[in-house]
């Protein structure tokens, strides 16, 4: 691996040479050197170790740089950071790290290099390349990172209870790790995830969503969800989603594993779109299935109106995992809510229908398309084949009617105002009765999405609603 090479970037030299007048070592280390190694598009975050104050090494490195970039002090941490270019630095002198079994701030004290690469996560995340004058350019590697890296191994470099008891966010780092780069945790580390799995309690939700937001952001998100549910941890985090693992079967009558299905439709949906919140509706499109869940000899196994249950956990989901209850949230709800509707079209495709859904979905249809279709799980390729085709019917009849009826985004033909003005009201519920009428004899194809017709039917229904016009007249 030609590493050395990345290592002549001038912000390398410059980091060097300020170390070097400062009379301390320094080092690359991390997440920078770990993709480095691995061929990896490369990071824009370097994080340098100083053996000494990263404070004053960042001053130093800034002055020397084109119009010394503001450095950034964080005290409390002894961490420093700067803006060259588009990349970020980040310089910490390298120390030693106890924590306390309560809290997540360690007590610190300065160390050595090795020392630093002891605190780290993983062996893959504690190789150190040298920037100093002596060894430019040499891979430190204490605990077999390369070897590790080469291996596709995500282990610790100390007992992994230690490592894990002292930052738990680790356990999800590892699993988020061996989603994006395909590796597989080492056995002693995973069985240290399994016993530690409660320590993921005193971890802020904020951080737990971000590993979660980038093992949804991978192509092969379902590795990650089958390692969080293994190892126990996905039971403290998304336990709408455990609540769906299981078949049961009643008089010979068995419904899916709605668990395993559902990953099935992330992994999907991954392979058509880069969205994170279509994706993170794919994840959720079945949660209302666990509460609504009920067998009858009748009817067998039915989840009865799971799609409103489900959008409604969506709500107290985002809001537990401190995820932003915004427009972000809502298409999820709205995908979730919506996630049989093309479903229920495919056996028959009519106009009206897809009137409405195009209504219902606004924007958001294709979106709600690409769900649905990622929805098809079935291994059976006869019946793969026409769902796949019935949505591709459906698709069609959607750009049909919305070049004809422009109901995306539908703006009434006649307007509050209007009908106002037409028979001189004030604000009363009227409007909203003939603006309704107008909408749903729209949707239904009675008249069309013009506004002579809409005119006229507005005169007709004021006048079953007893409305004068403007003019005094009857009408
Ligand atoms: N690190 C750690 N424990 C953590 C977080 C980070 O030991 N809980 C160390 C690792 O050595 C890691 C480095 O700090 O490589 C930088 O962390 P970060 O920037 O969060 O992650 P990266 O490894 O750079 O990976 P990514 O950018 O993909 O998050």
């Amino acid at each position: 691996m030609n590493y050395k090479q990345a290592l002549n970037h001038d912000i390398f030299k410059s980091i060097s040479q300020s170390a070097q007048d400062l009379g301390v070592d320094c080092y690359v280390i991390g997440g920078f050197v770990r993709d480095l190694l691995l061929e990896r598009e490369n990071s824009k975050d370097i994080d340098i170790v100083a053996v000494g104050s990263g404070i004053e090494l960042a001053s130093h490195v800034s002055q020397s740089l084109p119009n010394s970039p503001k450095v950034q002090i964080f005290k409390t941490y002894g961490t420093a950071m700067l803006r060259y270019n588009d990349i970020d630095v980040e310089f910490v002198g390298a120390r030693k790290e106890s924590y306390t079994k309560d809290s997540r701030n360690p007590v610190v004290e300065t160390g050595t290099l090795e020392d630093d690469q002891n605190r780290r996560d993983f062996t893959i995340n504690a190789l150190a390349l040298s920037l100093n004058e002596v060894n430019y350019g040499d891979l430190i590697d204490p605990f077999n990172g390369l070897s590790d890296l080469e291996k596709g191994i995500i282990k610790t470099p100390l007992d992994p209870d230690i490592t894990f008891s002292d930052d738990p966010l680790r356990m999800l780092r590892a699993i988020r790790f061996a989603t994006q780069l395909n590796f597989k945790i080492e056995k002693a580390s995973f069985e240290a995830i399994e016993r530690n799995k409660d320590r993921i309690k005193i971890i802020t939700k904020e951080r737990i969503v971000v590993e979660l937001n980038k093992i949804l952001e991978t192509s092969k998100p379902s590795t990650g969800f089958k390692l969080l549910e293994k190892t126990g941890l996905l039971e403290y985090i998304l336990p709408e989603l455990t609540a769906l693992k299981g078949i049961e079967e009643i008089e010979g009558q068995r419904h899916k594993d709605n668990f395993y299905h559902t990953l099935e439709v992330v992994d999907n949906i991954c392979k058509t779109t880069d969205n994170l919140w279509l994706r993170w509706a794919a994840l959720l499109h079945d949660i209302g299935k666990a509460p609504t869940k009920k067998f009858t000899k009748k009817n067998g196994w039915t989840f009865h109106a799971h799609e409103f249950v489900g959008s409604k956990m969506v709500y107290k989901l985002f809001k537990r995992l401190k995820m932003p209850l915004n427009d972000k949230m809502k298409f999820v709800q709205k995908m979730v809510l919506m996630s049989s509707r093309p479903i229920a079209l495919a056996s028959e495709v009519t106009d009206s229908a897809v009137r409405r859904l195009i209504f219902d979905a606004g924007e958001h249809v294709e979106d709600l398309m690409t769900l649905c279709e990622a929805d098809i799980t079935t291994k059976n390729p006869k019946r793969f084949r026409k769902y796949h085709n019935n949505f591709k019917l459906v698709r069609e009849k959607i750009s049909e009617v919305e070049e004809r009826d422009r109901i995306r985004n539908f703006q009434p033909p006649v307007t509050g105002e209007e009908i106002m003005r037409t028979f001189n009201l004030g604000p009363s519920r009227e409007i909203g009765m003939i603006k309704e009428t107008i909408k749903e004899a729209i949707l239904d194809g009675k008249i069309p999405n013009e506004h002579e017709a809409a005119y006229e039917l507005m005169l007709e229904k004021g006048k079953k609603l007893g409305l004068t016009i403007s003019n005094e007249k009857e009408i």
